[in-house]
């Protein structure tokens, strides 16, 4: 699994921004009210102090104190109120900004990479990218909710408290401000190693899931095979590292919480208590006073153990958060240039040129020129892993040429947008895969466009109709994740329809009709010829005698193109296609290479 560890916080903070900034104003209201729990923190000990003096002045007349009590009453009362109601009007400020944040970026990143190429999924878990896009969403909601609680109400209360105790005591103020600073500092250097531990753990998770996700896609085979015990077995190492590093992260935060403990137990426990109690005894500050200062202490010490627990908490936010966007920089593999403009396809005529192309190391493709004119129906014949498939692969642009051009119509594919490449080609690929949707829109999918018309038509030519017609729910029932409910030939005749729909100038089968019976393909040979009808048409076949029609025929070994030309012309040479055909037993190829 790739990752790219390399995120700042710069670029994560402008991420998150960019999607908060539509709503900035409810942010900023929502930020702003979290300073009403600086506010409650500090005039409620104030307000006791009134109440407490009040209560120690008339001691020998305490029916007198009515008169002295109705300001602190009536402003306690007021307090309760106004922080009532900014809390209320900030959980529905949040009900309302919250949701359309995450789904805001759920969106984007699911379109970001969702427009990589087959090789980038090829190459990763789909279910580590999905626990990604859910990492950021939640991890985000996490980050904005820490601050809202207790960090920003903490930063707050720890200015306003020290003035507030600078004016009952310097010294008291003197005190606070070294725990501050010596509390939050020790905080910040380990939760940076938090930060660490969680980016770790974040990728044992990720890794875990696209596991577990990949085992169970797998299900059938893992049933067939009674391999449930292999399976755990397999999948127990990553859950063993998942847990190890999710056990250094946490083991981390306790040690540092330790440390916080005993930070506070000097600072607060016995320096300031010590002194207030010196002071309260020399008659240096009043009982309110204590009070106060009490009661302030206490909340500062609490909105910075919170502080304590929940800064850990947000380095690890922000790890898993970090983790998640690497996703966010993986380039789209394959983009349009700069100024692209749409393929416009008139015959269809397409031309390698010089074409090299490898896979890695592997060398497959070497020097290659073809050409396909406009109109022509070519086959594509030769053994498995010949390179039929990449062939078609690269017309349609899935992987970037190490050499030479391929243009359609003398427009270089790669110097066009992507878009249009994809919209001018209907492929009906050698292994379809439908969507876990109805049978409606897996076929609607070739055009979102046409109408409910043009879907039935497209169905009855691919000889989808007969059994969709049979199956219980019909054009709405769902076919099962990647296809599953359906036979092979019934997903080929899907795939088939959704092409025809597509109506794309070029035409390309690899294997179309391979999961047919002889019946069925003759029937969808039928509709298949009425469709290649003034288009270019590729066609890759097993079935040698599917390509009798073709106006030329490749035969690829290794890559190479051998030899080429009609059906008749090529079994006359007495070559490799000759030697194919008579070693075809039923109309299949050998698997074996010559
Ligand atoms: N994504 C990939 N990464 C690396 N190698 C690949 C990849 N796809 C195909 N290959 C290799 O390239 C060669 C050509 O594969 P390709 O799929 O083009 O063969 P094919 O002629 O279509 O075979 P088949 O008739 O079995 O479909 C094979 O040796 C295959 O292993
Ligand atoms: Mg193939």
């Amino acid at each position: 699994m790739k990752t790219t560890n390399t995120v700042s916080y710069k670029e994560l903070i402008g991420f998150i921004w960019q999607f908060m900034r539509p709503q900035k104003w409810v942010f900023f209201l929502i930020f702003g009210v979290a300073f009403v729990w600086a506010i409650e923190a500090l005039l409620w000990p104030y307000v006791l102090r009134l109440v407490v003096d009040v209560f120690a002045d008339y001691e020998g007349n305490r029916l007198a104190a009515w008169g002295a009590l109705k300001g602190p009453i009536i402003g306690g009362i007021a307090l309760v109120v106004g922080v009532e109601v900014g809390f209320r009007g900030m959980g529905f400020l949040q009900a309302r900004a919250f949701p359309k944040l995450e789904a805001d970026i759920r969106m984007a990143m699911f379109e970001h990479v969702q427009r990589h190429s087959p090789k980038y999924f090829n190459e990763r878990f789909a279910g580590s990218l999905a626990n990604k896009l859910s990492d950021m969403v939640t991890q985000v909601g996490a980050i904005i909710q820490a601050l809202l609680w207790p960090l920003i109400p903490a930063i707050a209360t720890c200015i306003l408290g020290t003035v507030f105790l600078w004016f009952i005591n310097p010294f008291f103020a003197w005190v606070m401000m070294v725990w501050i600073v010596v509390h939050l500092g020790v905080c910040i250097l380990f939760a940076r190693t938090c930060d660490v531990y969680e980016h770790e753990h974040g990728e044992a998770r990720s890794t875990l899931s696209g596991k577990i996700v990949d085992s169970f896609t797998n299900n059938f085979v893992v049933n067939l095979f009674y391999r449930f015990k292999e399976e755990r077995r397999y999948v127990d190492p990553f859950q063993k590292e998942e847990e190890a590093t999710s056990r250094r992260a946490k083991v981390y935060v306790e040690k540092l919480r330790c440390f916080l403990s005993l930070i506070y137990f000097l600072g607060i426990i016995v320096g300031t208590n010590g002194a207030m109690l010196y002071l309260w005894v020399h008659g240096r500050i009043t009982t309110g006073e204590v009070v106060q200062v009490f009661n302030t202490g206490w909340s500062l010490t609490m909105l910075l153990w919170n502080v304590g627990t929940t800064l850990p908490t947000l380095f690890q936010s922000f790890g898993i958060a970090k983790q998640a966007y690497s996703v966010m920089k993986d380039p789209e593999d394959i983009q349009d240039k700069v100024g692209a403009k749409p393929l416009t396809v008139s015959s269809g005529e397409i031309i390698f040129e010089n074409v090299s192309f490898y896979y890695g190391e592997k060398h497959l493709f070497h020097n290659k020129h073809v050409h396909i004119r406009g109109g022509e129906k070519v086959g594509l014949v030769g053994y498995t892993g010949a390179g039929k498939s990449t062939f078609i692969n690269l017309i349609l642009r899935f992987f970037p040429l190490n050499a030479g051009k391929i243009t359609i119509d003398g427009q270089e594919i790669s110097n066009v947008t992507l878009e249009s490449v994809r919209r001018q080609i209907a492929l009906i690929p050698q292994d379809p895969i439908l969507f876990h949707r109805t049978l409606r829109e897996n076929i609607h999918y070739g055009n979102p466009e046409a109408s409910e018309e043009e879907v039935m038509r497209s169905a009855k030519l691919a000889h989808c109709d007969e059994f969709i017609r049979n199956i219980p729910g019909g054009y709405d029932a769902k076919v099962g994740e990647r296809g599953t409910k359906l036979s092979g030939g019934e997903k080929q005749r899907v795939a088939i329809a959704r092409a025809i729909l597509a109506g794309s100038p070029i035409l390309i089968l690899d294997e179309a009709t391979s999961a047919l019976d002889s019946v069925t393909e003759r029937y969808i040979q039928d509709s298949l010829e009425r469709l290649m009808e003034n288009r270019t048409t590729l066609v890759i076949a097993h079935r040698l005698s599917t390509l009798s029609r073709m106006d030329r025929i490749l035969v690829f070994e290794q890559g190479k193109i051998v030899e080429e030309g009609k059906h008749t012309e090529l079994l006359a040479r007495g070559g490799l296609y000759s030697r194919m055909w008579k070693m075809q037993v039923g109309g299949f190829l050998p698997e074996a290479s010559v």
